[in-house]
């Protein structure tokens, strides 16, 4: 029997910061370190998600670049066959296939999610384009192509996921079994070791995600930012005024957001982060700690990024996209058979 495959993108518009880390990186990484041999585990870079919100195209190149370096330097193994990195680009497969879904996509579908809603409504309208509308098409497309069961991504995707599982299901009905299915979202969580889709939230602005397209980044910590720069984001913290530490995610969203990040970058479960911190007073030696602990965590994957060599990222790219292509393109000739664009 073949593996079962996991596949998760990241988007190049910027560098990656630790929601990115949290939310998607380490669950696929933590996989790929202990069951490669039972899962096939890919990490794609999602250099065509990359400008669904501008970004500076001078600047892309090297951004897929240090995005590479950052999977390695977070632990991914390169020297196993069933771990493969690839630049989504680099397989002309997505984008055919995302037309097809595209033309069994409702635009009411698409719509309802609410992330384009988010973020189309910090852009001008002439600067909204149709990508970031449709955006959930191709990334349906990424995983589609390879049997996905399994997706690991935040919860700010969770609704693209279901899209997903939707249209593979559509067309399965239609057209006989093209497609692996995803599993539930809550399965995945599940799998994951999480019992919920993660969401860290913007430092400055607690009711948002950390977000790479963020304008501000006072908000947002950055896996390269220094770890006097990361503190300082801390301990300026937007949390409120009530003075009592505890984890209410709609009374103080700001307080529960640094109790989940002290428990994660951690490693400790957040019953024990609640239980020392909840009831306590002091905002300052509790953001002391959880500074620290970034801070820490920072500097340790700096001193890991740094050893990454990139001629073998180099080299496991040209394996791993010559792989991606055939067995996408096993996958898009049968679907073009299926809608009747091949013999
Ligand atoms: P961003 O929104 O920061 O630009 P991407 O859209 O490239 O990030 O998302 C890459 C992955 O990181 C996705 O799986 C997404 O769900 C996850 N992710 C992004 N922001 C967060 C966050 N604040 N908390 C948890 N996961 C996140
Ligand atoms: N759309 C995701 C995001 O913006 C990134 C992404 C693109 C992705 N293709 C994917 C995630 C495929 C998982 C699987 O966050």
């Amino acid at each position: 029997m073949s593996k079962q495959v996991i596949l998760t993108g990241l988007r190049a518009n910027n560098d990656l910061h630790i929601g990115n880390y949290l939310g998607a990186l380490l669950p696929i990484v933590d996989m790929a370190k202990t069951r490669a041999d039972d899962f096939q585990v890919n990490l794609m870079v999602a250099d065509l998600h990359s400008f669904t919100t501008p970004v500076d195209h001078n600047k892309l190149q090297l951004q897929i670049m240090d995005n590479l370096r950052v999977y390695v330097a977070a632990g991914l193994p390169l020297d196993h066959e069933d771990i493969r990195i690839f630049r989504q680009s680099y397989v002309p497969a997505h984008t055919e296939l995302a037309w097809i879904l595209d033309c069994f996509t409702g635009m009411g579908e698409m719509n309802r999610m609410v992330q384009f809603k988010e973020k189309s409504s910090l852009l001008s309208e002439d600067r909204i384009s149709v990508g970031l509308f449709n955006y959930p098409v191709l990334m349906a497309a990424d995983y589609l192509l390879y049997d996905a069961s399994y997706v690991p991504v935040g919860d700010d995707q969770t609704q693209h996921l279901e899209y997903g599982r939707d249209i593979a299901q559509r067309l399965n009905n239609n057209f006989g079994e093209l497609f692996v299915v995803p599993k539930p979202v809550k399965e995945q969580h599940e799998f994951f070791g999480k019992d919920q889709g993660l969401r860290i939230k913007d430092l400055a602005e607690p009711s948002k995600k950390m977000s790479k397209s963020t304008d501000s980044a006072k908000g947002v910590i950055f896996l390269n930012d220094t770890a006097d720069a990361a503190r300082e984001k801390i301990m300026s913290a937007t949390t409120d005024s009530l003075g009592n530490i505890s984890y209410d995610k709609e009374k103080q969203p700001g307080v529960a957001n640094l109790i989940d990040l002290l428990a994660l970058i951690s490693g400790r479960s957040l019953d024990e982060v609640r239980q020392k911190y909840e009831g306590q007073a002091q905002y300052g030696t509790f953001k002391a700690e959880v500074a620290e602990a970034v801070a820490m965590f920072l500097t340790d994957f700096q001193a890991e990024l740094a050893k990454v060599d990139t001629s073998a990222i180099e080299a496991k790219l040209a394996t791993s996209e010559e792989q991606m292509n055939i067995q996408a393109n096993g996958t898009l000739l049968k679907v073009q058979r299926a809608v009747g664009l091949r013999a």
